[in-house]
């Protein structure tokens, strides 16, 4: 018997993700207030309107009491979020442990901790065990609210494990699960001591997306090379039972990027920041403060600049936004430390008594005030040691009709394949390279200016999150039934 496929804007869609799109914050003991997470899911998931979506997920705060977790259920409700609350305990083996001291720096090719390279430590095993048992709490509220012919979209590297529970909660129901991070080479992937667990997991589901094709093949590769199952054209193949493996390449709303740019505040505030930095070239980096992200190499790039290009040093400033997060994991606790120790050296090295080369914030910043900023650079320096995608990059060219302003885009950014024609790819790592490009993005005549922002322009507003989503969506579809009618010949 075939299960009905509804229209996409009456498709009900269950959203499964570790953040929710919305973070609590406590004001009272029944009174919260939510605020927009950080991160490029979200960011992309935002623009996904047409479906009927829930979203499930974690609120981001510990929830311990049940007068709050009532509260926030609550409040939560009217933004058709719906909370799994972690405890204390979980978050730090399952989410600070095991999705970001393990997996997030592996997948990026930062390889495992030192302390956990054998398999046999107690702390991998402990926070392996917490892993599944979140994952198992996912899969509980999911069942909750799971309603025959839903879809249900699971998200990210901590939810690895969920398209397994949910399958074995129903068979039937139709599962997805997508990637937002670099699958590695399986190589790399082949170090995890749980790696045949994970991949056997994630193989549950119906469709496995990642963003661009390398990572695809990446995890067919693992799956033949370490699983010894069959790599088809579709997908994985293991005792007849197929999951289709693909890419979809995420967007964003470009739309809401393009009208922000409209609102009178938006106006306003690019007027003073155009006053503020008169007479210089405004350099801009906006990123999450995470190793993959190449902070302290993108420094280290614009101080050679400035030193080899002394004509320069009064005439350009680099803004750079570092938004705080997983700050109760060490790696980042020391990374924030060492990215404040190069800006000052840099700043005490080349500023004056009036001014500083770079400007460092170590907070996020509201939608329109970035907005206005992305408007009013003149360089985007997106240069990621690796990146599933990068949104940033995206979000600063859909601001840039007026400036036609220039990307220097690493070459290990999921984007680079997209924005690649356009922008000036570099690798991360080497410094003198990326310090050339830098005066090459400044010095760049008009005319290439805006030959190279209409190729990147016109991408970021044809693929949208929008359309992403739908064609995630409805290949998802299609694999169910096509699955149904191979099982009923
Ligand atoms: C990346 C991940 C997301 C995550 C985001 C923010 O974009 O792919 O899953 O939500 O970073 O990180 P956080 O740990 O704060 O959720």
């Amino acid at each position: 018997e075939r299960q009905e496929v509804r229209p996409y804007n009456r498709q009900r869609l269950l959203v499964v993700a570790n953040r929710l799109p919305v973070s609590a914050v406590r004001r009272g003991e029944d009174s919260w207030s939510l605020e927009i997470s950080a991160g490029g899911l979200v960011s992309a998931l935002l623009g996904v309107k047409v479906f009927e979506a829930r979203w499930i997920g974690w609120a981001g705060v510990n929830v311990p009491d049940e007068v709050g977790q009532k509260a926030l259920t609550k409040a939560l409700a009217e933004k058709r979020c719906i909370p799994v609350f972690l405890d204390e305990e979980i978050v730090h083996q399952y989410y600070n442990g095991y999705c970001n001291n393990i997996l997030w720096p592996l997948f990026h090719y930062l390889g495992l901790p030192q302390e956990d390279r054998l398999a046999t430590t107690r702390s991998f095993q402990s926070q392996f065990a917490a892993y599944k048992k979140a994952n198992q709490m996912f899969a509980d509220v999911v069942s909750e609210h799971y309603e025959e012919g839903d879809v249900v979209w699971c998200h990210d590297y901590h939810l690895m494990f969920l398209p397994k529970c949910l399958k074995e909660y129903n068979s039937k129901m139709k599962v997805g699960w997508f990637l937002h991070t670099p699958f590695p080479s399986s190589e790399i992937h082949r170090t995890l001591p749980s790696r045949s667990e994970l991949l056997r997991s994630v193989l549950a589901a119906d469709l496995v997306g990642f963003h661009t094709y390398d990572y695809a093949r990446h995890f067919v590769s693992a799956c033949t090379r370490i699983l010894g199952l069959e790599g088809t054209p579709e997908g994985v193949e293991d005792q007849g039972r197929l999951t289709r493996v693909a890419a979809f390449p995420i967007g964003i709303d470009s739309e809401r990027f393009i009208r922000a740019l409209e609102v009178p505040d938006v106006i306003q505030n690019m007027k003073e920041l155009k006053e503020r930095f008169a007479g210089r070239k405004v350099m801009l980096g906006v990123d999450r403060l995470d190793m993959i992200k190449g902070i302290p190499q993108k420094i280290l790039a614009f101080e050679k600049f400035l030193e080899e290009n002394a004509s320069w040093r009064d005439k350009v400033v680099l803004l750079q936004i570092a938004v705080p997060t997983r700050t109760d994991v060490p790696e980042y606790q020391k990374l924030t430390s060492q990215v404040h120790e190069i800006v000052g050296r840099i700043n005490g090295r080349f500023g004056t008594l009036t001014a500083v080369p770079i400007h460092h914030l170590d907070r996020s910043l509201d939608f329109y005030a970035l907005c206005a900023l992305y408007a009013v650079t003149d360089v985007a320096l997106v240069t990621s040691l690796r990146d599933g995608m990068n949104l940033v990059s995206y979000e600063f060219v859909a601001c840039q009709e007026a400036k036609k302003g220039v990307l220097i885009l690493s070459e290990f950014a999921g984007a680079a394949q997209s924005l690649g024609a356009g922008a000036i790819l570099v690798n991360p790592w080497n410094i003198t390279e990326v310090a050339a490009s830098i005066g090459q993005a400044l010095n760049m005549s008009p005319e290439e200016r805006e030959k190279r922002h209409r190729h990147n322009f016109h991408h970021v507003k044809t693929h949208t999150a929008q359309e992403w989503a739908e064609t995630f969506v409805s290949e998802l579809n299609d694999t169910v039934i096509e699955a149904q009618l191979r099982i009923s010949k």
